[in-house]
């Protein structure tokens, strides 16, 4: 089935590929976009998304605390998470895995989200922090959406186009890693870079409560430890009023109390109004016990006081009812200078401004890395071009000093019978194709591998000017205690004059290695055997495009230690796994590719005439009716034949596809 699809993508119309390109590029922006902004907007208020999971826990009855270590890790490795899922679906990384986790992830937040759609337990899912608000039937109705294109996806995986070359896509990795984990710690620690949550820099509390425009703010309200309402007062103050939010008093973290105490008598000295602000319930005394702090203290509600400031405790600057500067407790100013350069910053960089900032920081060594990676992969396609003309060029100039002689190499069809015929019937079907053949003659060589007890009769009965004989095998070992085992100068002495090595069924069911392979071909050589040796990929590498690699180091593995004399006695056969027995041929293109790369390697190793001299059969589901088309392809030298071999009618139909 996979196999019928490679080749039909191959067939495609223009206009159907262009289509399939069009929807599988819209996908992968869709889906990888909203995962890059879903995750980059986590990162960047982690805090509110642990209010959120907080939200959800009460919900189902849980309590936990935003500050809990737990909820901010999960909350970092969703951020992680989402941000590199997103990222791999649009540089094309890891396309087979990416694709797989994206369904699995886009199906768990569907369902999720079908559930937050049906009992409402929290008003709006959180999935792009405080930048974009969805209501809870747009979240479900955005995540069917997006599961229907992870499911496009992962039936398109191989569509999605690499914008970096595998190689390189580590680079990639772990910097989209490291900033997205980077920004996360960091907004920990600090606040976040660009404040979209309520009472952000620059909001007007006065207005608000005034005027009731702005729900959420107008909600605020500050109360003394006696129950009076001290909100208008923090308002409507025209100086400077510090507020300190602790919103969690056992969590808070006091490492700082020096530096807090010491601003405190920095707004005395300068007549500045400071308050702790803590939620109901705490217990403050707690609080003046750890710290020695002497500033009075207020009471808010505990969502207000996380919105304030995304840190516990943190620090808010109001001035004439504005909120003017934020601080978290791990950088509190020291100085008056410290506070007006705050105030000047925080209201001269816009939360766009800081987003451009980060996407700077991001994208520029992104962008170097795949400009560079670009020129790497240029410079190596230059260079095997270079290579590959200059072997086309030698193989030229050697064809026409070679006289123009029609063809070089050998042109042969070999039968492979595998483990079918008991010898009566093997013998029988030698004789019938020996009639046929003597009968009329074939425009190719002709070999017949049997099974090693066919041998030595089958070389009785056959006229060796026109069928050469052949085993399918023979041991690693020149001769002694190897029960069972059939040497190559056995073979050799049945008149045989091939042995077939390193089939796919040998290495895949009797774990025939490299090595072992080595061993064999050149036992058989010594014997004066001429070697068919096979090569070829699985589905899967095929799939991961790795072919080329799986074949060369085939080749590498157990022929490139031999002289290039030696070299001379190897027919090497070229049979994809997938194609074998499975009534899945290659297309004659997808052979004549492979052959022509296999020509090239053997250029490389043993130069331009060997491999041009060089027989390069192609097997696996050949038959009558496709192996003219299969041998019409100029690296296409025959065909090493197997389930036809074994009727003489459509043996003798692919031998004649070379008349
Ligand atoms: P089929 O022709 O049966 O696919 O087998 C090919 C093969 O394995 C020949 O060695």
């Amino acid at each position: 089935m996979e196999t019928q699809q490679l080749a039909k993508v191959e067939r495609l119309s223009p206009l159907r590929r262009w289509g399939r390109f069009v929807l599988v590029r819209l996908c992968v922006l869709l889906v990888g976009g909203t995962f890059i902004v879903s995750g980059f907007s986590k990162a960047l208020d982690p805090q509110g998304m642990c209010l959120k999971l907080q939200a959800y826990a009460a919900a189902w009855g849980w309590h936990v605390s935003p500050d809990a270590l737990p909820v901010r890790t999960a909350t970092g490795l969703l951020a992680i998470l989402e941000f590199l899922l997103g990222i791999y679906l649009l540089l094309g990384i890891r396309r087979y895995f990416a694709t797989r986790f994206t369904l699995l992830l886009t199906l768990a937040l569907t369902l999720l989200t079908t559930y937050i759609y049906i009992y409402s337990p929290v008003a709006d899912c959180g999935c792009f922090g405080a930048i974009l608000t969805l209501s809870n039937g747009q979240t479900l109705a955005k995540n069917v959406v997006l599961l229907l294109c992870s499911l496009y996806l992962c039936f398109r995986s191989r569509d999605i186009r690499r914008l970096i070359s595998e190689k390189n896509q580590w680079g990639a990795s772990i910097w989209s890693f490291l900033f997205v984990c980077g920004l996360t710690l960091w907004t920990y620690h600090y606040l976040p870079r660009a404040d979209f949550a309520p009472f952000s820099v620059g909001t007007d509390l006065r207005k608000a409560l005034e005027t009731g425009q702005d729900e959420q703010v107008a909600s605020f309200y500050a109360l003394t430890a006696e129950g009076e309402d001290a909100t208008l007062a923090l308002a409507t103050d025209t100086g400077r009023t510090f507020l300190l939010t602790l919103p969690d008093i056992p969590r808070a973290d006091d490492g700082n109390n020096d530096r807090l105490n010491d601003l405190h008598d920095l707004c005395a000295d300068r007549h500045w109004q400071f308050y702790a602000l803590t939620a109901e319930g705490q217990d403050f005394s707690q609080w003046n016990d750890r710290t020695g702090a002497t500033y009075p203290v207020l009471v808010a509600d505990e969502s207000q006081l996380r919105a304030l400031a995304r840190s516990n405790p943190g620090l808010v600057m109001l001035h004439d009812g504005k909120v003017v500067a934020k601080w978290s407790c791990n950088n509190l100013p020291e100085t008056e200078t410290d506070i007006a350069a705050a105030e000047k910053q925080q209201k001269e960089q816009t939360r766009w401004d800081a987003i451009k900032h980060l996407a700077t920081l991001y994208l520029l060594p992104l962008i170097i890395w795949l400009l560079l990676d670009n020129l790497y992969v240029g410079s190596r396609f230059l260079k095997h071009w270079h290579i590959r003309r200059k072997i086309k060029l030698k193989i030229q100039t050697h064809k026409t000093t070679l006289n123009k002689q029609q063809s070089m190499r050998k042109k042969i069809v070999a039968g492979n019978w595998k483990m079918n015929k008991n010898l009566q019937e093997g013998v029988a079907l030698a004789k019938e194709l020996n009639e046929v053949l003597t009968a009329d003659r074939p425009n190719c060589g002709v070999v017949i591998c049997t099974p090693f007890i066919h041998l030595a009769t089958v070389s009785g009965v056959i006229d060796h000017s026109v069928i050469g004989l052949g085993a399918e095998n023979c041991a690693n070992k020149a001769s002694g205690a190897y029960t069972g085992e059939v040497s190559a100068e056995m073979v050799k002495s049945t008149g045989a004059e091939y042995v077939i090595l390193g089939h796919s069924e040998r290495r895949a069911y009797y774990g025939e290695t490299p090595e072992i392979l080595k061993e064999k071909v050149n036992l058989a050589l010594e014997n004066g055997l001429k070697v068919i040796f096979c090569i070829g990929e699985v589905l899967e590498e095929r799939e991961a495009g790795k072919q080329n690699e799986v074949v060369k180091a085939q080749l590498e593995g157990s022929l490139f230690d031999l002289t290039a004399e030696q070299f001379a006695n190897v027919v090497l056969a070229y049979e994809p796994v997938w194609a074998i027995g499975t009534g899945k041929t290659a297309t004659a293109d997808q052979a004549e590719e492979m052959h022509a790369f296999i020509r090239t390697t053997i250029a490389e190793k043993f130069g331009a005439e060997a491999a041009e001299n060089t027989t390069i059969l192609y097997g696996g589901s050949c038959k009558p009716s496709n192996a003219r088309e299969l041998f019409a392809k100029p690296d296409v030298d025959g065909g090493l034949i197997g389930g036809a071999s074994l009727k003489a009618p459509d043996f003798k139909g692919i031998i004649d596809a070379w008349k």
